[in-house]
């Protein structure tokens, strides 16, 4: 750790993909490390699941609603969740609302929703609260066939400078495809492999805890936060 406060922004390119899984072990990994460590999903919509798992990740100190302030009822996105509730967010009091809780951190994680470019608030998606925060992304993706393409998507609608600072997080579906083997190898004829990781299929109903015992899981996650 360098000690300079930074922010990681976990985006992905999709729902579903990991991110909720990839925050909480980075979470939990910096936080047995003894790294001040906050994680935020700042806006929910049908259910607060993520930020449960983000509040048991960071181990207390935060509160449920200091994770997440802006939750929605709706399972569609928030930006649209929220204008069925008649609610507006804006990119600046979500930006203000982590830039604040982050002074007491060391490492702070966002959670975004959905993907890079999904709709979050009334005037902004995952990017603009991405650049706004001046945070480096964590890109999640299924390790199937198709992610070579949907990655570079995401890092193409990247500013370059960003793109650069990226890392990208290759989760292992439950059954292997041909091309789990292989996508790594073929994304890394694009984008630096030091900043290509990949997470295990975990099993079902793995707790964090325990896939920090796994040699592997521990060294992937150690190299993610320490990239
Ligand atoms: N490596 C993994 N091993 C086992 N289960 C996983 C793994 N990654 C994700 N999952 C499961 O897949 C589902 C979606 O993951 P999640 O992290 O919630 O995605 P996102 O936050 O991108 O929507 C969750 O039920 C989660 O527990
Ligand atoms: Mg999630």
């Amino acid at each position: 750790m360098s000690g300079v406060k930074r922010i990681l922004f976990i985006t992905g390119t999709d729902t579903g993909a990991g991110k909720t899984v990839v925050t909480a072990l980075l979470a939990q990994w910096l936080r047995g490390r003894g790294v001040a460590v906050g994680a935020f999903k700042p806006l929910c919509s049908g259910g607060r699941d993520d930020a449960r798992i983000l509040r048991d990740a960071v181990g207390g100190g935060l509160s449920l609603d200091g994770i997440n302030p802006w939750h929605f009822r709706a399972a569609i996105a928030p930006a649209l969740a929220a204008r069925r509730e008649g609610k507006t967010v804006r990119l600046a009091e979500v930006r203000e609302h982590i830039v604040s809780a982050a002074k007491g951190f060391e490492v702070t994680l966002v959670e975004g929703a959905g993907g890079l470019m999904s709709p979050l608030g009334a005037d902004f998606d995952s990017r603009d609260l991405l650049l706004a925060l001046r945070a480096a992304p964590v890109i999640v993706a299924p390790n199937k066939l198709g992610v070579v393409n949907q990655v570079r998507l995401t890092l193409a609608a990247l500013p370059a400078g960003v793109r650069a600072r990226s890392r990208v997080v290759l989760v292992a579906p439950a059954k292997a495809e041909a091309a789990t083997g292989s996508n790594a190898g073929l994304l890394a004829e694009y984008f630096p492999a030091g900043n290509i990781f990949k997470l295990p299929w975990l099993g079902r109903g793995f707790s964090v805890e325990g896939a920090l015992k796994k040699a592997v899981v521990e060294k992937m996650i150690k190299g993610l936060a320490e990239a």
